[in-house]
């Protein structure tokens, strides 16, 4: 089969179309013919190596994390899916995969798909829309009334995670330039700052708490605005200790994690706010509720782009200028 391959850590001539072997489901597998798989950042931060620390994968491997496709054979044991039945998954992050004709998965990591999107609109949902629901419902707790900030709403996390936030009853004020601004409206923003002209950190203050999606000055914006006993989660600033404990469960990259976020930690602390680095976990179980959601109309994923998989090197290459609105997909 052909499959987009992590040949080596290094620049985009690192991964190449090439062809391996078909995967056969073992006990409590599902395997998947892939329709289309969605790009994230992250897919290139391997790439280059940035994470070999956390991965830990042998090369060359398989690359993607996230697909849509239909249950093509079930390994024994396998009892919520048939052949034939239309599914979306975050992958193991251990194993990676998505970037192939056919992939296999653990049942408990696979969703139905949601029944009223496409192949390409689902395969762009799974890691972002899971990355915006654990950080929003599991580590913010945001509810009806929670003032939120969102740093980056027009990616493909910030357009879902815009949307869940709602959702959830929080008033919504997000980041986004003038490329993004009517975008994030017409997903809920209640507020926008245009992130290009000013330093939301000049003049905001009294948020609940704090979603980051960028990093850098960004993060540190959002300390800054916050009430004292407010909380901040980022996805894109520097992972601290109980990120190794609890999301990757690698308790001896703790004391590393804690070296790595000592600055921001001491700036938080200083402000009265708390600081968490989350990295999402997949699960079948949260993406039946997404599904459930866009079903019902309260979530709508954002496809910025939709490539066919011989032209998956142009797409990372868009995805790697960092301009998306919503995300990018390829099509098999
Ligand atoms: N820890 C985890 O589990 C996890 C999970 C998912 C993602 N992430 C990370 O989270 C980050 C966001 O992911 P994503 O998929 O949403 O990325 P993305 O889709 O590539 O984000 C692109 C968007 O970001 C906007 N943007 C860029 N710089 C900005 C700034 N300074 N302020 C506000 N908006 C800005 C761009 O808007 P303009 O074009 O208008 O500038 C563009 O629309 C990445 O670093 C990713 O690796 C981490």
């Amino acid at each position: 089969m052909r499959a987009y391959v992590l040949t080596r850590y290094g620049g985009p001539d690192a991964m190449q179309i090439r062809d391996v072997p078909e995967p056969q489901p073992e006990p409590g597998e599902v395997r998947i013919k892939v329709v289309a798989e969605g790009l994230n950042p992250v897919d290139y931060k391997i790439r280059q190596g940035g994470l070999r620390v956390i991965t830990r994968l042998r090369l060359p491997a398989v690359a993607g994390c996230e697909l849509a496709g239909t249950v093509d054979a079930v390994g024994p044991g396998v009892s919520g899916f048939a052949v034939g039945d239309p599914v979306y998954a975050r992958v193991d992050k251990a194993r990676l995969g998505a970037f192939a004709e056919f992939v296999c998965l653990q049942q408990d990591l696979v969703a139905p798909m949601p029944v009223s999107l496409g192949f390409a609109e689902a395969a762009g949902l799974p890691l972002a829309g899971l990355t915006a629901l654990q950080a929003l419902r599991d580590e913010l707790g945001v509810g009806h009334g929670t003032r939120l900030f969102i740093s980056g709403g027009a990616g493909g996390v910030g357009t879902l995670a815009i949307q869940l936030a709602k959702y959830l009853g929080a008033e919504v004020t997000t980041t986004a330039s003038s490329r993004g601004e009517a975008l994030v409206r017409s997903l809920g923003a209640d507020r926008v700052i245009d992130y290009t002209k000013q330093d939301f950190a000049g003049f905001l203050h009294g948020f609940d708490a704090g979603l980051d999606l960028v990093g850098g000055e960004a993060l540190e914006g959002i300390f800054r605005i916050l009430k004292p006993g407010g909380k901040v989660v980022s996805i894109a600033g520097a992972p601290e200790p109980l990120t190794a404990r609890k999301d990757l469960r690698r308790p001896l990259l703790a004391p590393l994690f804690w070296v790595i976020s000592w600055s921001l930690r001491r700036r938080a602390h200083r402000l009265g706010v708390s600081y968490r680095y989350l990295f999402m976990h997949p699960s079948g179980e949260d993406l039946r509720f997404l599904a459930r959601l866009v079903d019902d109309g309260k979530l709508r994923p954002v496809v910025d782009s939709i490539y066919p998989f011989d032209r998956i090197g142009e797409a990372f290459a868009v995805l790697e200028e960092g301009r998306a609105k919503g995300k990018i997909v390829v099509t098999l």
